[in-house]
């Protein structure tokens, strides 16, 4: 059965909200799901997980450094997180704050891994987005991303 890790970094809680939030869609289709501090996240744990899904909160229009060093340290493991499912979220504080290039800047590193990352033809495109706390739109949509991870994963594991 697939695993999937989130890892987050959040400082006043709006991240790690949309993170539960996340892991609820991963959790309702069945597949396990462990939702982590970057502090708390040892690098050898993106082993053993099949899909990563990284949050940060938006700062100066990217990723805190807390996330950006994660992806840095990550280097050790380059080629082996080949074919593993990627998803990324961000809260900013206003609209045009820079979430989405938050989470499209997390995508890219997650890309460079070889990692498979799927849009959303109808939600949030890249990721799912907040302003501040999310609200009831961001909420339905980091669930349905969590949702979309699960389904990915359940779908390349049966074509294994
Ligand atoms: C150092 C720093 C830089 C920030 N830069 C931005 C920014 O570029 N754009 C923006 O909309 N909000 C910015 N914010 C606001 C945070 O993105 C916003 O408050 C977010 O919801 C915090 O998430 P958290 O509760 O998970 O820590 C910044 C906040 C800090 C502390």
């Amino acid at each position: 059965m697939p695993k999937v890790l989130i890892i987050y970094y959040s400082r006043s809680g709006n991240t790690e909200a949309m993170a539960k939030l996340v892991a609820e869609g991963v959790q309702s289709e069945g597949i396990e799901v462990e939702c982590k501090k970057v502090a708390d996240t040892k690098l050898d744990e993106l082993l053993s997980a099949d899909g990563i899904i990284i949050g940060s909160p938006t700062y100066y229009g990217t990723m805190a450094s807390e996330i950006k060093k994660l992806l840095d340290d990550s280097v050790r493991y380059h080629g082996k997180l080949d074919g593993k499912v990627g998803a990324a979220f961000s809260s900013a504080g206003g609209i045009g704050g820079g979430n989405e290039t938050t989470v499209l800047d997390i995508l890219k590193a997650l890309m460079i891994h070889g990692m498979i990352v799927q849009g959303d033809p109808r939600g949030d495109h890249y990721g799912p987005v907040a302003v501040g706390k999310p609200d009831a739109r961001s909420s339905e949509e980091c669930k349905r991303r969590g949702t979309r991870v699960a389904k990915l994963l359940k779908s390349l594991q049966d074509k294994k």
